[in-house]
């Protein structure tokens, strides 16, 4: 068996299926959105808005009837590509709360819903206790995941924070 191949059965579970709290569950949808969100609008300044489209911004007001110089070109795609950022840094502001109200949920949850007593849990029952290892194996790996994800998380808030607010910090993101 795969080691990540979904299954639905807790470690010492005399019943099938796993219950993830509502607020886990609306977390998790809200994350996706704001994940997917947040990467397509770096997406789209980096093709759509992009420097290389100067030239054809250029193109297409001379094609108008307009006198554009590259660096009038310049400042159109400039402030687009702005225009972007900013909706990059709501998405980003949201995810940083998302990540809080992730961290203070944590302590809300029952044990047997909270992230670290089940990676515990799970590491005791592989490496301690040495039963229903296929389980225990599978549960380690995904919260070892989990816990993987927080961190990318974590990185992403704390140097996505200080660019947002630059005037404060005196972090550029194009200094
Ligand atoms: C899914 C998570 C995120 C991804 C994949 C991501 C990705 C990126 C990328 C690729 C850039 C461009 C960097 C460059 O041009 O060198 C960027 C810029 C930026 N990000 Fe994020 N980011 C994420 C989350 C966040 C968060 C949580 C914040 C916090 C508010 C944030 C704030 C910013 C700011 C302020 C900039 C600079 C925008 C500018 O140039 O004006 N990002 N991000």
């Amino acid at each position: 068996m795969a080691i990540i191949e979904p299954t639905n059965q807790e470690i010492g579970a005399k019943r099938k299926g796993k219950k993830y709290a509502f607020s886990t569950r609306f977390w998790h949808l809200v994350n996706f959105v704001l994940i997917s969100g947040s990467l397509f609008t770096v997406l789209i300044n980096s093709t759509l808005f992009d420097r290389s489209q100067r030239t054809f911004v250029k193109n297409e007001l001379i094609n108008a009837g307009a006198a554009v110089s590259d660096k009038q070109a310049g400042a159109v795609t400039h402030g687009l590509e702005d225009q972007v950022w900013g909706i990059h840094i709501y998405f980003g502001y949201a995810l940083a709360a998302l990540f809080l109200f992730r961290l203070i949920a944590e302590f809300f949850l029952t044990p047997a819903q909270r992230l670290f007593p089940k990676l515990k849990k799970a590491y005791q029952a592989y490496f301690i206790l040495k039963k229903e290892r296929e389980a225990a194996k599978h549960e380690l790996v995904v919260k070892g995941l989990y816990v993987f994800f927080y961190l990318l998380l974590l990185i992403m808030v704390v140097t996505g924070l200080p660019l947002a607010f630059e005037d404060y910090t005196g972090i550029c993101a194009k200094c």
